[in-house]
């Protein structure tokens, strides 16, 4: 079955008071326009084209890496969705079975509804709009129903006050038949209250021309339409309780869902426990059984099985732990991979480095890996041991089970099971306080006469 999937994206959002496009503010660390797009990939649509606002090419860019040969069209006067909708006419022209219309303001939709719009007009339906119960329908186009039948969508500003007591309120998205789509879409007029060419006369078309139009329902919050910023953190709200609950659906214990916070690709394992107040940013992968304590911040990091997290560990982009690795408190990896395990336990900053299996870094070791200019590695080998406060000035290379004195600072490569010590040597002088002592209060005794 061929499915054309159209994303109306030309709106200009300037509720949203940003620099940025509407449509690309995020959602859990994806484009509202890429969750859409997303969805339409799995659904398998064959082909997709996207409707866009004059100097919009950064979301043509976003919606050619979510869809890869996607059709970017340019809609210069918005004269309404039907309008829109028909900026892909070359596309429409194709001969799909299926044509999917969506918003690109409208991220949450789901995989199941794409699915369930497209049966319907797999069942016989010409024309299938999207509706939900609103809890408020103000502004919102009505669904006209007899029966099972759709026979007129009816905008707010059009309906009359009978109408307006309805509350099967349409989402916006619509499939047609990919038979029929273009003839309808061009009998559409601007006969209303807007001077808009209405999608929503899809319906009314149809059904002059002898089609049927029916109704599938979804849940408001799945719909929901986002034009500022409260909205958008609406969005991220029912988002990250929809990624919370499949993750404890999946075999992970979230101790306080509602303070985990993931990314819409986090990959997480099964009995992973994570604690309170935790933020998984974009690219982070978490293997079976390992513990994310609280107050630990991730993002573009591998995280191996069995491994323990925090609390208050940050884990950075490039980090990637093997299994069984420990990272304590206030620790900060970046870019460095740790072997088999390694311990980071305490107040350490350790990046561009490669730490091997079973290392211990103590507490307060800082890797130094950058002059102001340049970057440098720095290398640890397997069963080393690094001494608490010891500073790594990279590149540098330290052996196999080699031992380094706390305190040091490190500048040269330290060889297999060598010990190193970089600091100055303690100096003990006997029996010197008491001299000291009376020599201190003599000065004190002066400067008070
Ligand atoms: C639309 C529906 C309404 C529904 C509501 C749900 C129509 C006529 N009305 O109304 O029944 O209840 O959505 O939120 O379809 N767009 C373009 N070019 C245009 C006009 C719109 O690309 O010329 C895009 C917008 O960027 C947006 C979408 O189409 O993503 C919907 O447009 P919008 O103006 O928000 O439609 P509503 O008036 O809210
Ligand atoms: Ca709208």
């Amino acid at each position: 079955m061929k499915t054309l999937a159209i994303v109306l994206a030309a709106g200009e959002g300037t509720r949203m008071k940003s620099a940025t496009p509407k449509v690309l503010h995020k959602v859990a660390g994806l484009s509202m326009v890429g969750h859409v797009l997303a969805a339409v990939k799995l659904s398998v649509a064959s082909s997709a084209a996207i409707v866009i606002g004059p100097n919009r090419e950064d979301v043509g860019a976003e919606a050619a890496r979510m869809f890869p040969g996607i059709s970017t069209h340019v809609q210069t006067d918005r004269l309404g969705t039907a309008h829109a909708v028909l900026h892909a006419k070359a596309n429409l022209a194709e001969g799909h079975d299926v044509v999917i219309v969506l918003f690109a303001d409208t991220p949450l939709v789901r995989l199941e509804t794409i699915t369930k719009l497209r049966d319907a007009v797999t069942a016989g339906a010409a024309v299938v709009g999207l509706g939900f119960r609103a809890a408020d329908p103000t502004g919102y186009g009505r669904f006209v129903m007899k029966g099972d039948a759709l026979i007129a969508i009816r905008e707010h500003k059009d309906a009359t006050p009978a109408e307006r007591e309805i509350n099967l309120c349409n989402a916006g998205l619509m499939a047609l038949s990919g038979k029929h789509a273009l003839a309808i879409l061009e009998k559409i007029g601007n006969a209303n209250a807007q001077k808009e060419f209405y999608l929503t006369d899809a319906v009314e078309v149809a059904r002059a021309m002898g089609l049927t139009a029916t109704v599938v329902e979804a849940p408001e919050t799945e719909v929901m339409g986002v034009n500022d910023r409260v909205q958008l953190a609406d969005a991220e709200r029912v988002l990250q309780g929809r990624l919370r609950e499949s993750a404890m659906r999946a075999g992970v214990t979230l101790i306080d869902p509602a303070s985990t916070f993931f990314s819409h690709d986090t990959k997480i394992g099964k009995d992973v426990i994570v604690e309170p107040n935790v933020f998984f940013g974009l690219g982070v992968s978490i293997g079976d059984r390992s513990v994310i304590r609280a107050s630990s911040h991730c993002e573009q990091s591998i995280i191996g099985e069995d491994c323990e997290i925090g609390p208050f560990a940050r884990l950075r982009p490039g980090t990637r732990l093997a299994q069984k690795v420990k990272v304590g408190n206030f620790v900060e990896i970046k870019n460095t991979d740790v072997g088999l395990g390694a311990k980071v336990n305490h107040l350490s900053y350790v990046g561009d480095a490669t730490i091997g299996a079973s290392a211990n870094i103590g507490a307060g070791v800082i890797t130094c890996n950058y002059d102001g200019f340049l970057k440098y590695r720095t290398v640890v080998g397997e069963n080393a041991f690094v001494g608490t406060n010891s500073s790594l000035v990279a590149p540098v290379t330290i052996g196999n089970g080699a031992f380094i004195g706390s305190g040091s600072v490190i500048t040269d490569d330290v060889p297999v099971d060598a010990l190193a010590v970089a600091r100055g040597r303690q100096v003990n002088k006997a029996d010197w306080a008491p001299a000291f002592r009376e020599k201190m209060k003599a000065k004190k005794a002066a400067q008070k006469k």
